[in-house]
């Protein structure tokens, strides 16, 4: 085996592998990973970490460093604690347990649990494009199939519209989106409330994905406030995003204590290593300053859509930390311009759009600027 393979030949091996027959042929999920300037491409939190999130980090993981011999709490309940405080933030009068919370690597890890347990083969899973790409290959890899809903022009969804196609299609498990990626869409609750009315009549388990919840505009609401008598529904959220630990690796939902028992039937034993949860509880011990970054990240992605309607361009109103921009003629070629000038941002496959995380004030200048000189060529 030498690395001069070429990737036609590299092709060919694979094919011949034994691999499963839909794989033949497939991608694997990847954004382009290239440092420069500017990396808006993946909403990540681009602002540094705060100073005292980064020592209380440093020194959980040192403690734990000391106890690695032995498996980690395979419930981590500590972790569970955390999170279900730190949700419980978003209920008016309610309160949310350990009980109610699960974690995993990544809420795409948290999303596999919940298809390996929910859906699978013979079954199906519902989304509403254009969403997460990562939905169909959930599904995929879960041995599940996938029904692509659709949703309005302008990219929002309505209550009457949800439940019809829920009803009509009977999936065993619809995901929303809210807010959605890559539109930035939020949802009403009343769309999750006739959605989950359309889902009880198969027993269809109704997951929100709530990955970018904490970004939401004012007076948005969490689905969270909805769990209470809803045993098929699941919230899902995210430490990648607010919290600023994408590379930290922690996704979680809040659901009926019932759902995680589910989940328990199909992780990975310890699938949270002693580091991760040391780093969680850590960053959950510092959510105050972490929100603060949230507050700067909003004013940067209000700032994305103002000045990009002044350009002219049309950028779909974001409850996210990014923002989806239509009204260009080529997009490749201002995604390529951008790059030249050090700005990375993704092209998502819409025509005539792209999709821009909102970084630092000085990241949006650089974005903002080079897609001026683009626009006005
Ligand atoms: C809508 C949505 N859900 C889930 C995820 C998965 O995030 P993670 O696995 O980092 O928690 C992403 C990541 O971009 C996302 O956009």
């Amino acid at each position: 085996m030498t690395n001069a393979q070429t990737s036609n030949e590299r092709a060919d091996r694979l094919a011949a592998l034994p691999i499963r027959e839909e794989l033949h042929g497939q991608e694997p999920y990847g954004a382009p990973q290239l440092t420069v300037r500017a990396m808006l491409n993946v909403n990540e939190t681009t602002h540094e970490v705060p100073a005292d999130v980064v020592e209380a980090i440093t020194k959980q993981v040192h403690a734990a460093a000391s106890q690695m011999n032995r498996y980690p709490d395979r419930e981590f309940t500590e972790l569970r604690r955390k999170l279900a405080d730190f949700l419980s933030r978003d209920l008016p009068g309610g309160d949310l347990s350990a009980e109610n919370i699960w974690a995993a690597n990544g809420s795409n890890e948290v999303m596999q649990h919940l298809l390996q347990a929910f859906a699978g083969p013979g079954r199906s899973v519902m989304a509403f494009p254009p969403t997460y790409s990562m939905y169909p290959l959930y599904a995929r890899g879960t041995y599940s199939d996938y029904i692509a809903g659709t949703r309005n022009a302008d990219y929002t969804q309505s209550a009457d519209d949800v439940a019809d196609q829920i009803r009509r299609s009977r999936p065993h498990v619809v995901i929303l989106t809210s807010p959605n990626n890559p539109t930035g869409t939020a949802l009403e609750l009343d769309v999750v409330r006739a959605a989950y009315e359309a889902a009880a009549e198969s027993n269809t388990l109704l997951i929100v994905d709530e990955a970018y919840g904490e970004f939401r505009q004012p007076g948005v609401p969490s689905a969270v406030e909805l769990l209470e008598g809803r045993p098929l529904l699941v919230v899902t959220r995210t430490m990648s995003k607010a919290f600023a630990m994408a590379g930290g690796r922690l996704g979680y939902l809040a659901a009926a204590p019932e759902v995680t028992d589910a989940l328990r039937l199909v992780r990975l034993p310890y699938h949270l290593s002693v580091y991760t949860q040391a780093a969680a509880s850590a960053a959950l011990d510092h959510a105050e300053s972490l929100m603060a970054n949230v507050e700067k990240i909003k004013v940067q992605r209000d700032r994305i859509m103002e000045e990009l309607r002044a350009m002219g361009l049309d950028p779909s109103p974001s409850d996210a930390n990014f923002v989806l921009f239509g009204g260009l003629t080529d997009e490749k070629a201002a995604w390529k311009h951008l790059l030249a000038d050090e700005v990375l941002i993704r092209d998502v496959g819409i025509p005539g759009h792209l999709r821009v995380t909102a970084g630092t004030e000085e990241e949006t200048t650089l974005f903002l600027d080079s897609l001026r000189t683009f626009v006005g060529r």
